[in-house]
């Protein structure tokens, strides 16, 4: 009973200002007192540790929180165009729904055709940091994640989709507002919020669609209106621009929160800095080992479709939630030992931070790329960078992310 009062108040503690600040001591406190934890507040089971979170994952009878989820849990959902979108888009659908709608994202994305978007990254990525380099070039500080952590992923996942770069700076606040849907405690704000954001890109997708549909052009909001996999249902004019608005919602914000961790986690450990700087070959296994120490998306839910086993003797009735703590998972030492050291010569790293099974993430390769990039780069021009101050935390319990990471390129 003590123990079970003990996890319920280290898990709640990672609420609070400082949990949300570095929620890494609560969630392994955790881990060691209860694996496995029922949250009588929160009506879930956490899981801490990578195995059960990804078994968790990659068992398709746990499925996504979806729209029948949604209609019995969130009584006024219909007043909520936010939730509307998300219950139906590919986040929030399963089995053959979630396929279909997953097939034409899933060849935007393929492995082949982010390798060949490298150049284009590696331009964006050098034309943002000429900006960063003359806003401290007279020895002041700068805002990287303003200057480069949030503009870079909008750029190169809005160009792909096929968003003109004029349109692009508008999405920013969008983008934060649109995914306070990703918190797992929605407050009237964050609803209000995120209604807003679904709306306004609803709208701004559309015309983007239109347009499209009239003169073609070599993106992927063209190639929505023609592909679709033989035997599909063409997708509808509402799954198209949601699916558009989801890319939005599920890559900018998360990318740009690796992009910030990533610098972050380099400058404080700078025996770490100096062997990416030594061989900037190391720049991919650096972003790894931030996409492990610092994992940017911290949990995930999913809904038991029938009684269903967590681990022996702990089974969960049908309708029960369960949540896949995937920054805890990647620091669990039973997967990753010594788990709390950023190491960039780590060995065997494998990460849940892009989830795992059908949902695992599409944008993966390219969030990937675009963090090896940067990396490469800062090291390269700036061999004097450093913190020039406390930086500002997002204050979000399920996105870990910069608001202010204030830098200097003369240190
Ligand atoms: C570091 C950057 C990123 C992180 C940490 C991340 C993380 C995730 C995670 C954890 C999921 C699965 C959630 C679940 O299983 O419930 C996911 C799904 C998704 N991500 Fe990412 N993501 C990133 C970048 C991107 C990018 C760049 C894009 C595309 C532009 C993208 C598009 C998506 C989409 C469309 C889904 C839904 C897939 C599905 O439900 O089948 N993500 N992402």
């Amino acid at each position: 009973m003590r123990t079970l009062m003990d996890a319920e108040s280290v898990l709640l503690s990672v609420l609070t200002p400082e949990g949300r600040a570095n929620p890494h001591p609560s969630f392994a406190e955790l881990r060691r007192l209860a694996p496995i934890h029922r949250s009588e507040a929160l009506d879930t089971h956490f899981l801490t540790r990578f195995a059960e979170c990804h078994a968790v994952l990659t068992n398709h009878e746990f499925l996504v929180p979806d729209l029948t989820w949604c209609s019995s849990n969130i009584p006024d959902w219909r007043e909520h165009p936010a939730a509307d979108f998300f219950y139906s888009s590919l986040l929030g659908s399963n089995g053959a729904v979630h396929d279909r709608l997953r097939r034409p994202v899933a060849r935007a994305f393929g492995v082949r055709r982010i390798a060949a978007l490298r150049r284009t990254v590696e331009k964006i990525t050098e034309e943002l940091l000429d900006g960063f380099a003359e806003a401290t070039s007279s020895g002041g500080a700068a805002n990287f994640q303003e200057l480069v952590g949030d503009p870079l992923p909008v750029a190169v996942a809005g160009g792909l989709i096929g968003v003109p770069r004029a349109d692009q700076e508008h999405f920013h606040r969008l983008g934060r507002d649109a995914s306070r849907l990703l918190e797992p405690v929605r407050t009237a704000d964050d609803w209000a919020r995120a209604d807003g954001a679904v709306d306004t890109l609803r709208e701004y997708f559309t015309g983007l669609l239109r347009e499209r549909r009239a003169r073609p052009a070599d993106d992927f909001a063209s190639a929505l209106h023609t592909q679709h996999a033989p035997g599909d249902t063409p997708l509808t004019e509402r799954e198209r621009v949601d699916i558009l608005l989801l890319l939005f919602v599920a890559g900018f914000e998360t990318t740009s929160g690796m992009l910030g961790l990533t610098v972050f986690a380099l400058l404080t450990h700078p025996g770490e800095l100096a062997l990416v700087r030594a061989d900037p070959d190391l720049a991919t296994a650096a972003v790894e080992e931030s996409l492990r120490w610092d994992t940017p998306v911290v949990m995930t839910e999913r809904i038991a479709a029938r009684p269903l086993e967590l681990a022996p003797s702990v089974t969960v009735p049908e309708g029960a939630s369960v949540t896949a703590v995937l920054t805890a998972a990647n620091r669990d030492p039973g997967h990753h030992p010594d788990p709390d050291a950023f190491t960039v010569r780590r060995q065997g790293t494998r990460v849940l931070s892009f989830s795992a099974g059908t949902h695992f993430c599409p944008g993966a390769a390219l969030a990937r790329s675009e963090g090896a990039a940067l990396v490469r780069r800062l090291v390269h021009r700036f061999p004097g960078l450093g913190l020039a101050g406390e930086p500002v935390r997002r204050a979000s319990v399920s996105l870990r992310s910069f608001d202010d990471l204030p830098l200097v390129t003369t240190g």
